[in-house]
């Protein structure tokens, strides 16, 4: 893709976003690419928000999580809570067998903490490359990443372009505080996981997630073994920022 569709898709799309609201703007994206706009989510309470809205609004927008395997019980029932609310489609990618398969054989089931080349090849099988595919051919990815999760997520725009799965992103709820986004959990009596009620912030894979202490940063229970520098697991990787 040349550097000018490039910007044009990204101009084109912030003109769909509205000051009506997240709604309005995810209405406006979704009635211009049907089809092929697409909302992942790991039933964090940022997700259960802009799930909230899709399913309640009945939007376009194809609803995905990357099942890693590994993920809290809490998640599973978080998940299961959406489905019974909403009665929506949740569609779940799940990583390749034979990749999984031969890494577990080579490395064992929790390699991960002995080195961040381990960490990274699996959270590359069970994340990475499911989100590949679930990415594949489509024009827009709706994250609930908001700047408060992390330093390097401070100056990030509500549009940004992906690079390596040529993608235009869009963080709706990028400028929400964690007190708005709970009272909008709470008004509109949306499920969410319950271990945000037990000092998880952000919420991972189940071995690779602790919960913080209060003042703590927020990703400070994510591969908390690791140094503050490489704790991304490669579903974001921050490339070109523009609005
Ligand atoms: S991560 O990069 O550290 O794993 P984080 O937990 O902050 O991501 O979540 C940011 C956004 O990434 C979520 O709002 C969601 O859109 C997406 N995301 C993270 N994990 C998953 C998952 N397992 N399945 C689907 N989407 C996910
Ligand atoms: Fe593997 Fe941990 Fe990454 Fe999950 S977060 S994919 S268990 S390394």
């Amino acid at each position: 893709m040349t550097q000018t569709t490039l910007t044009g898709d990204i101009q084109e799309i912030s003109r769909l976003i509205s000051e009506a609201g997240i709604a309005q703007s995810l209405q406006n994206i979704a009635g211009t690419y049907p089809g092929q706009v697409v909302f992942s989510t790991s039933f964090s309470w940022e997700d259960q928000a802009i799930s909230h809205i899709i399913f309640s609004e009945n939007l376009d927008i194809q609803v995905f999580t990357l099942d890693t395997g590994r993920m809290f019980p809490e998640t599973y029932s978080t998940w299961s809570r959406t489905l019974e609310k909403y009665n929506y489609p949740i569609t779940a990618f799940y990583p390749d067998s034979l990749s999984l398969q031969q890494f577990i054989e080579q490395k064992g089931p929790n390699s991960f903490y002995e080195s961040v080349e381990n960490r990274k090849q699996c959270c590359h099988i069970r994340k990475v490359e499911p989100l590949q595919r679930a990415l594949k051919g489509k024009k827009v990815w709706i994250t609930g990443i908001r700047s408060e999760h992390s330093p390097n997520r401070q100056d990030m725009q509500q549009l940004e372009w992906d690079g390596s799965n040529n993608i235009v992103k869009y963080h709706p709820i990028l400028h929400w505080t964690t007190d708005e986004t709970i009272a909008f959990i709470n008004k509109n009596e949306i499920p969410y996981n319950p271990l945000h009620d037990k000092g998880f912030v952000s919420i991972g894979c189940a071995p690779c997630t602790r919960a913080i202490r209060p003042g703590e940063d927020f990703r400070a229970g994510r591969w908390w073994w690791e140094d503050a520098s490489k704790k991304e697991c490669g579903l974001h990787v921050h490339e070109e920022v523009k609005n």
